[in-house]
């Protein structure tokens, strides 16, 4: 995705001949961006060999996780929905690792009679009810217990599951009581230790603790697991600001914990794999001059996109067609929405803009499309995947006449 010739294009075509085509406001990605990113994951983990299971809940779409499958990876799901859809894209059972604290009975029984690779469980009160279920169908289910390590991610404070403030996992000394009262259990067959400290992690050094508290944990229980599943979390550069993952660190610590320890490594991973390939193509509304301000008003909105409104977080806005008339004055990007949080971006300057302008809001590949609602009765965006000079609908725009 870049300029040629100040015109935006994703691979080999621009911006504005997909908006001609599919209107706006709707999301683009690209497929070559996918497939690198996987590709650059498995370089940067070589050395561990590990089990990748994309995090489906950063995208669910159906032929994205087509071309995941297509490279050999598995899916961690957090919902019967999530555990459909991998399937149907024909991702192996046997790499289908099932999250969540509070996954219900009907889950548990249909992840089991699938026997999925694990159901990481995050309480004593969940593993009672997976027994329980395991012995009505008469099998013996491989579980995961997730560790909360009390550890801080250093990430935004929404999006950290590590702390013990937190309502994820439970922490070591439930671990290891778990551990020693079902170590018999005929239904339960304890394979995994499973971690998620956050996400958008742009250090190695919360990872370095968490190694640590993994292997206390090890130490003390006493027990031999296949798996380490260490979730995701790993961080995608969203502005200049952003600080990129040391992924050799991160991978040398890892390589060291295997010496110690003889377990074969999971992965979580969803935005370091399709956060930075999609972009939201808008066009501007309306431009609002108020005071000191300069309000510019998209054709999407936090409907579309909510982790500006929800998180705070920050996602470039560009030009489709580059100019060199820039305008020194604080610019606000906001959506149609009667909220004020319907608000994607500030900038103290921008160029010259007019209405109809085609504009692209970037890396919204993950959490993006999965949080999208029909907040104000607007309809789904559709998204479109580019491949070369390609361009393939892989959803379709929702009709209002669906919503009424
Ligand atoms: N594994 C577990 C158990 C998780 O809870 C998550 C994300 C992942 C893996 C994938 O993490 P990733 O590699 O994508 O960082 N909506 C928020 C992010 C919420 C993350 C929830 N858990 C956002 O837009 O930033």
């Amino acid at each position: 995705m870049k300029y040629k010739n100040g015109h935006f294009y994703i691979e080999k075509v621009s911006a504005s001949k997909i908006a001609k085509k599919y209107s706006t406001p709707t999301y683009v990605y690209s497929f070559e961006k996918i497939v690198n990113n996987i590709k650059k994951f498995k370089t940067n983990f070589k050395k561990i060999n590990p089990i990748i299971c994309f995090s489906v809940k950063s995208n669910a779409n159906l032929d994205i996780l087509k071309i995941i499958k297509t490279h050999n990876i598995g899916a961690d799901v957090v919902s019967k929905g999530e555990m459909m859809m991998a399937l149907k894209a024909g991702i192996d059972v046997k790499k289908i690792v099932f999250s969540g604290v509070g996954k219900t009975s009907n889950e548990i029984d249909y992840a089991i009679k699938k026997n999925i690779l694990l159901i990481n469980a995050e309480s004593e009160d969940e593993i009672i009810n997976i027994e329980k279920i395991a012995r009505k169908n008469k099998k013996k289910v491989s579980i995961g217990i997730r560790l909360n390590p009390d550890i801080d991610a250093r990430t935004i404070n929404k999006i950290s599951t590590g702390k013990k403030e937190n309502k994820f996992g439970v922490d070591i000394n439930t671990f290891k009581k778990i551990i020693r009262s079902y170590k018999n259990s005929k239904f339960l067959e304890f394979n995994c230790l499973s971690v998620h400290i956050g996400s958008q992690i742009t250090s190695h050094q919360p990872y370095r603790i968490m190694l640590n508290v993994i292997q206390k944990c090890l130490n003390e229980c006493n027990h031999k697991f296949r798996f380490i599943d260490l979730g995701g979390g790993m961080g995608i550069q969203y502005t200049k600001n952003d600080n990129l993952l040391n992924y050799k660190k991160y991978s040398s610590m890892i390589q060291k914990f295997l010496k110690k320890n003889k377990v074969k490594i999971i992965f979580e991973p969803g935005r370091s794999i399709i956060g930075n390939t999609a972009i939201i193509l808008t066009k501007v509304t309306y431009i609002k001059k108020s005071g000191r301000k300069i309000f510019i008003i998209l054709d999407t909105a936090m409907n579309d996109f909510i982790r500006p409104a929800l998180y705070g977080s920050i996602h470039r806005i560009l030009p489709y067609k580059i100019s060199k008339n820039k305008i020194i004055k604080k610019h606000e990007f906001v959506g149609p929405i009667c909220e004020t949080t319907d608000k994607f971006l500030e900038t103290s300057s921008f160029q010259k803009l007019t209405n109809g302008d085609l504009m692209i809001i970037c890396d919204v590949g993950a959490y993006g499309m999965v949080l999208s609602s029909n907040y104000n009765l607007r309809p789904a965006s559709p998204e479109i995947l580019v491949k070369g000079l390609k361009t393939i609908v892989i959803k379709k725009r929702q009709k209002i006449t669906d919503l009424i």
